[in-house]
């Protein structure tokens, strides 16, 4: 679905990204996991196209879009909640939405009601700001509006960061819906090691801007965990 092949990126002289090749299958939930600073972000940026690379490839269902940016991205199905959410906090969850569908890939005009069957708070608050939203809200808004693009292919950094047990959950539930019944691929970037497990098919361990180990998410072993993730 998703082939990257060494990968380079710099921010200025900052060599960050040092020759990244990864894989992602569709319909799977593949985690991009490591410490604060290793480099998942900006992996996650470069694949939606927001920010350059020195060389390599990606290729996205057999075409190369290396020179695609982020608007043909996501075009062709490619969608991204970035860390932190950034949703438009003075606008309404409704107008949210409704930015995301203007970016709709089937050119469709109303949020469709599958959205607000996955995020019901989402219907209920519609004419809130998204200010005015909890944190795990806002995430639940930023990945609801990331769906309304369609996306074939979505990247999720750090969903969980910060937010309430009970809303992680539904999160995660949203993912195994996405991958398992949609047919969506995803990129989860994540540090909890249990939502990883739950959620997860595959892992990418990066460190120092490389890739450290890989393999399926059973064969992330202790050993493995301690050495790339516990701080
Ligand atoms: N806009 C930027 N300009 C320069 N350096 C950056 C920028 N964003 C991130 N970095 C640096 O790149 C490295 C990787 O950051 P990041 O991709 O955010 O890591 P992670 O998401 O794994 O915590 C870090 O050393 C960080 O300080
Ligand atoms: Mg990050």
């Amino acid at each position: 679905m998703l082939k990257i092949e060494k990968i380079n990126q710099y921010y200025k002289q900052s060599h960050t990204l040092w020759d990244i090749s990864l894989s992602c299958e569709k319909g799977k939930c593949t985690c991009l996991m490591g410490r604060n600073g290793v480099g998942k972000t900006t992996l996650g940026k470069v694949i939606m196209g927001l920010l350059p690379i020195a060389n390599g490839n990606l290729v996205f269902d057999g075409k190369d879009i290396t020179k695609l940016g982020a608007h043909e991205r996501a075009r062709i199905g490619i969608g991204f909640v970035p860390q932190g959410r950034e949703i438009f906090s003075s606008l309404t969850v409704r107008e949210n939405l409704e930015i995301g569908i203007l970016a709709n890939r089937h050119k469709i005009k109303k949020v469709p009601e599958k959205i607000y069957e996955l995020f019901p708070v989402l219907k209920d608050m519609g004419g809130r700001k998204g200010g005015d939203l909890s944190g795990g809200q806002q995430q639940q808004l930023a990945i609801a509006r990331a769906m309304c693009i369609d996306p074939l292919f979505l990247i999720l950094d750090e969903p969980s960061e910060g937010i309430q047990p009970n809303i992680v959950q539904q999160i995660g539930s949203v993912i195994d819906y996405l991958t398992k019944e949609e047919n969506i691929t995803v990129l989860l970037v994540e540090q909890k090691l249990p939502f990883a497990r739950k959620h997860g098919d595959y892992f990418y361990i990066l460190e120092r801007g490389s890739v450290a180990a890989n393999g399926a998410i059973e064969e992330l072993s202790d050993q493995v965990i301690k050495q790339y993730l516990s701080v």
